[in-house]
């Protein structure tokens, strides 16, 4: 599975992006506002910092209006997948792009049949957003298993790219149905690392090494 970092901010993905496992980012309107910076040069930053899709979402809400973003969007650097909304009005947008060869993210999707309408108009990845739904008493996952379940029954070619992950358990689901993408904060990536029984057990190693004989630990290096 694929982790991508849903954040606009450059030091979160500079750090994620150091740690060799970052493979691509997902932005959105409300993510750009909180870096308070050119949306143009922080899509061409992030685009310099991870080596995989990232996504910029367009504002506009009509067909031509999405078509003309999304190109121009598609033009800042060819990692650049074009976010659009599952609207009406994004479907022909959906298909125009991506028969331009531009990669269309559909966010916004919060039912199986969204999800199957985005792939059908030629969608690259579909967005089901867990955390949201989890948020007024849905399943979040259970949309992504039905998702994945009608994705198996075509030829689609389409991903499915979890999104609103809000915690560690979201990203060990999505794992477990085989979606191909979770994206999510950088706190919770950071989560995913931690262990408290992996920090008690360095911790005993250590202070077992530290009792050792300075002269038995060391290693002898041996002159090729
Ligand atoms: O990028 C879209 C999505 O991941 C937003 O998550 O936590 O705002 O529902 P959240």
């Amino acid at each position: 599975m694929k982790f991508f970092l849903d954040t606009a901010n450059l030091d979160e993905i500079r750090e994620a992006a150091s740690w060799g496992i970052l493979d691509g980012v997902t932005t959105n309107p409300s993510l750009v506002q909180k870096e308070g910076k050119t949306f143009q040069r922080l899509i061409e930053e992030i685009c310099k910092l991870v080596d995989g899709p990232v996504s910029a979402e367009v504002v506009s809400t009509d067909t031509i209006g999405m078509l003309q973003e999304g190109q121009e969007l598609a033009k800042i650097h060819p990692n650049v997948t074009v976010k659009i909304p599952f609207i009406k009005a994004g479907l022909p947008a959906i298909k125009g792009l991506s028969e331009k060869g531009i990669p269309v993210n559909v966010t916004l999707i919060f039912s199986p049949i969204q999800a199957l309408m985005a792939a059908k108009s030629g969608a690259t990845f579909v967005s089901p957003f867990v955390g949201r739904l989890d948020d007024i008493a849905d399943e979040g996952m259970k949309v992504v298993a039905q998702i994945l379940e009608i994705f198996d029954n075509y030829d689609f070619g389409t991903e499915v790219l979890v999104a609103s992950c809000r915690n560690p358990l979201h990203i060990v689901e999505a794992a477990r149905l085989g979606a191909s993408i979770a994206t999510m904060p950088f706190k919770v990536m950071e989560q995913l690392i931690h262990h408290p029984l992996t920090d008690v057990g360095l911790r005993k190693f250590l202070d077992d090494w530290a009792k050792i004989p300075k002269e038995l630990r060391e290693l002898t290096v041996v002159k090729s």
